[in-house]
């Protein structure tokens, strides 16, 4: 299916054709071979970001400027008139109405506000919202992964706030398209996912037996604006759930690899030397995260 005019609110809807095929024109953008875009096709894309964002916005700016894209940028939430009551569907609405060719949006919203934009006729990225998803954090993972591996029978653990994450989520879905894909969760038990579907998953309390276990071992942030707990143990977490290098060498195999979406706090849930690991892959995700976001953009603005 073509993605031309398509949101990505969810990977729900996409097949493995449709992701294979981005990963295609991603891989083709990375190696700088046979693209073929018209720089000058005066395509608009609108940005609100209305949660801070480093390597999501900016990397969809990179990306657009290697694309020759125009852009609009809303800016922050204090920017826009929902810090003057507004609501979402109306900004997003109103926005709709300037005509922009896509919308690039970061918003704190529940499940069904979130999927009432799949009723613009505006394209719209999901650039991650709220707790529920962040698609093109998943793609870039994923498309990190294969470039070492065949994204089949792979144990992938995720360490730390797996409850309030988005790239949880986005990278369930996305990675249980593929074949015999394991999933782990290791964290503390009011930081493990909720939702019944994950039961069938395998939980770990010892973050040494957990990556003894793993291929793919992503290590996640607190999410502490999503926490209500007020009383949670910072020092407790730090020392069973920080991804050290010391555990690294002890307990991760040799072809393992290490991710993180981004942004790890130092000295709370990743140890900062651990990015020196030949392991770990995060400066790889970041810069991947281009070519993911280059692709999209390109194939939904039909410049592909
Ligand atoms: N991974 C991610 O969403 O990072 P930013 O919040 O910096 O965009």
């Amino acid at each position: 299916m073509s993605l031309v005019g398509r949101s990505l609110v969810s990977l729900k809807n996409w097949s493995l054709k449709d992701i294979e095929g981005l990963f295609f024109i991603s891989s083709t953008f990375k190696s700088n071979k046979n693209t073929h875009i018209d720089k000058s096709s005066g395509k608009l894309v609108s940005l609100a970001f209305f949660e801070p964002s480093t390597r999501t916005k900016m990397s969809f700016q990179v990306a657009m400027g290697r694309l020759g894209l125009l852009s609009a940028d809303l800016g922050t939430l204090s920017d826009s008139s929902m810090s003057k009551g507004e609501s979402f569907s109306e900004t997003v609405r109103t926005i709709e109405s300037m005509q922009p060719d896509l919308l690039i949006l970061r918003a704190n919203t529940t499940h069904n506000e979130l999927e009432t934009i799949n009723r613009y006729t505006l394209p719209i990225i999901n650039a991650g919202c709220g707790a529920v998803g962040h698609p093109t954090q998943a793609l870039t993972d994923a498309f990190t992964i294969k470039e070492k591996y065949n994204l089949k029978n792979l144990k992938v653990l995720f360490v730390g706030d797996s409850r309030h994450s988005r790239v949880v989520q986005s990278n369930i879905r996305l990675l249980s398209k593929f074949e015999n894909i394991q999933f782990g969760f290791c964290g503390p038990q009011e930081l493990l996912p909720e939702q019944k579907e994950f039961s069938q998953f395998k939980y770990f309390e010892s973050l040494d037996e957990a990556l003894s276990w793993c291929d793919i071992c992503m290590g996640l942030r607190l999410q502490k604006e999503r926490h209500s707990d007020s009383e949670f143990s910072l020092e407790d977490y730090r020392r069973n759930y920080q991804i050290t290098s010391e555990r690294v060498q002890a307990h991760l195999h040799e072809d393992a690899m290490i991710l993180h979406p981004g942004p790890h706090v130092p000295g709370l849930d990743f140890e900062q030397s651990v990015l020196e690991d030949p392991r770990c892959f995060v400066r790889k995700q970041v810069n991947n995260g281009v070519y993911i976001r280059m692709a999209l953009m390109s194939a939904i603005l039909g410049l592909v």
